[in-house]
């Protein structure tokens, strides 16, 4: 019997896609609907998806050549609209996937966090989880009146502590506080609903949470900390990690380092869902996926300073300043740090041109290019191989051809091999992502 393994989508931030990329319709005019987000919600959920995890920054980026120009010229992650605003729309839209809007924890307090979170989780009934990520931009940072970001390591301390915060004042309804007793005239037994006095170094909150007690108790908490540190937080607190590595062993050991934390963490390792990114290209035959696969190697070429600036972006080095043609200096960052650390080992004694052009910095684990049930066979090798839990879809043109390709065509080919659910178990997120 083969493993089944679980899906997700990862969504560029929740506002244009792919500008200037073929099958991308008039998103030029209508980019700040949100049809075509409710419509791939719709989609994924056909195709059983566990959930869709909306991405976000806050701020344009301006790390390259000092300036904002690449990145508003190109659309790199701008513009971008609030994630909790287009989870509130899918989660009217859908009935059954878990959608995963990004808060960041220099952004929010931990009461708003708890508030939206839970509030979102109502309302979707039992569907919500919250993206953690503590940032990587001074620019962000600046955006909310601080100078810089706390240290990369110390983020991760200061989140420990906001998510304590946030679990206790999720807590603070016992469950059955509402009564709804009408002969006693009694909506909430008020011996249920507790004070928390969360008193930390960072953060305090006095509760109770005002907005009541949310279906999932606790929502879905998804995280992405590639670094050391990153890992042990996330092994501590997470319900779902999506990771970018790149390779089979790469996957085995991020799984085999997870176990370990976990259970050093006290948690059942197999209650944590690891996913992995991956980007197929999917073609009618395996032909038309090798075309466009040349074709987008030809467009990666052709871009190699919006890909930089990107790189640039999230690591806050202006690799503008440096000399594609010759060696990758060493370089440090208070960003994104398991990436960069990843493109300078990879780099070794490769130009900057060279590096770029052979590393995969979208992060996929593996690559896949060929026909639906070429594909299908290859993901399901390779998740018995590794031992993930799943794949978190990552296409670098998000549109709604690209979407059926992998609703309608990818998916019933898994399907068909018995690797992926054909019917939700569950009616809640955390439910269906323990249910296998
Ligand atoms: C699939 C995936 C999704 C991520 N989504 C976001 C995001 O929406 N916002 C954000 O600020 N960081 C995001 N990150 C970055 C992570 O939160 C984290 O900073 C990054 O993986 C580097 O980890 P490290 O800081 O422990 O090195 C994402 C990372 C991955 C791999």
């Amino acid at each position: 019997m083969a493993k089944c393994f679980h899906l997700g989508w990862f969504l560029q931030g929740s506002s244009i896609q792919s500008w200037n990329q073929p099958w991308t319709g008039n998103i030029a005019d209508d980019w700040m609907f949100p049809s075509f987000f409710m419509e791939l919600a719709k989609s994924l959920e056909r195709a059983k998806f566990d959930y869709v995890l909306i991405e976000d920054s806050s701020y344009v980026g301006e790390a390259w050549n000092n300036s904002r120009e690449i990145y508003l010229k190109n659309g790199i992650s701008v513009p971008r609209q609030d994630p909790a605003i287009t989870a509130t729309l899918l989660a009217q839209a859908t009935s059954r996937i878990g959608i995963v809007p990004t808060l960041a924890t220099f952004t929010h307090h931990p009461y708003l966090v708890a508030r939206l979170i839970s509030s979102l989780d109502q309302i979707s009934a039992g569907r919500m989880g919250w993206n953690m990520v503590t940032g990587s931009s001074d620019f962000a940072a600046k955006n909310y009146g601080l100078d810089a970001l706390p240290q990369h390591d110390l983020r991760y301390d200061m989140a420990d502590e906001y998510i304590d915060c946030v679990k206790q004042l999720w807590a603070s309804w016992e469950p059955g506080a509402i009564v709804a007793d009408a002969e006693s005239r009694t909506l909430i037994d008020h011996t249920k609903v507790r004070q928390i006095d969360f008193k930390g170094k960072y953060y305090a909150s006095r509760g109770p949470l005002n907005s009541g007690p949310s279906p999932q108790g606790q929502p879905v908490i998804a995280q992405a900390g590639g670094s050391p540190r990153g890992r042990a937080f996330a092994a501590r607190h997470a319900d779902t990690i999506v990771a970018s590595v790149r390779g089979v062993d790469a996957m085995r050991d991020y799984k085999a380092d997870l176990v370990h934390r976990a259970i050093e963490a006290g948690r059942d390792p197999s209650t944590i869902k690891l996913l992995f990114l991956i980007a197929p290209i999917i073609g009618g035959t395996e032909e038309e996926a090798l075309i466009e696969k040349k074709r987008r190697s030809e467009q990666d070429a052709d871009s190699i300073q919006q890909r930089l600036a990107f790189l640039s972006k999230i690591t806050n080095i202006d690799f503008s300043t440096l000399d594609l043609d010759q060696p990758v200096p060493p370089l440090t960052t208070n960003g994104h740090q398991q990436l960069l650390e990843e493109f300078i080992a990879f780099a070794g004694r490769r130009t900057l041109r060279q590096a770029l052009s052979d590393f995969n910095a979208a992060g996929e684990a593996i690559d896949l290019v060929g026909t639906p049930e070429q594909i299908a066979l290859q993901m399901s090798e390779v998740m018995e191989q590794s031992g993930g839990d799943g794949f978190l879809f990552s296409p670098p043109n998000t549109n709604r051809r690209s979407v059926a390709e992998v609703a309608d065509g990818l998916v019933p080919a898994l399907q068909r091999l018995g690797v992926v659910r054909k019917a939700y178990s569950h009616d809640q997120f955390r439910d269906n992502l323990l249910a296998f």
